[in-house]
């Protein structure tokens, strides 16, 4: 039995201590918003945030997340800097299929927490792990800078 703290809740789940933590999150919680794309670190659709780290859930052991405070999509709203970053993205319909948005939506939120008002150049470089098949990059460029107040 491993205890984590998901989204401002102790949650007790069975799980192993290399469970990762994104199977947890799906699969014993059913938190569903938080996506699995490749499993190997590469995309960023299972991106989380650990203590406000944005973290590749698919490759983090849940024993790992113990004793720290996990933030995914469902949450994201509750944080001003991600309300705002959801609105920007809904104002300018970032999303094409939607797949790598909660990840996209995650490190964008990230991002502004850090740098409030990114440069092109700290976009590309913070986003750059979160892979988007349907292309939609210039839009959520946009959308970050909305939500940082530049545009
Ligand atoms: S599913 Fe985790 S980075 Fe691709
Ligand atoms: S919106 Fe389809 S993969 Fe990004």
């Amino acid at each position: 039995m491993i205890t984590l703290n998901i989204n401002g809740k102790q949650q007790q789940v069975e799980a192993e201590a290399d469970t990762p933590l994104l199977w947890v999150l799906r699969d014993e919680l059913h938190m569903n918003g938080t996506k699995f794309g490749c499993g190997m670190a590469l995309c960023g659709a299972c991106t989380v945030h650990v203590d406000g780290q944005p973290t590749r859930a698919c490759v983090m052991p849940a024993s790992s997340a113990v004793g720290k405070k996990i933030t995914t999509i469902e949450a994201i709203g509750a944080n001003p800097v991600g309300k705002r970053v959801q609105q920007a993205w809904a104002e300018l319909e970032v999303p094409q299929c939607g797949y790598c948005q909660s990840g996209q939506i995650m490190a964008a939120t990230a991002l502004l927490r850090e740098i409030p008002h990114p440069t092109d150049q700290d976009i590309d470089q913070a986003m750059s792990g979160n892979i988007c098949r349907c292309g939609t990059y210039q839009r959520i460029r946009l959308a970050i800078h909305k939500a940082a107040g530049n545009a």
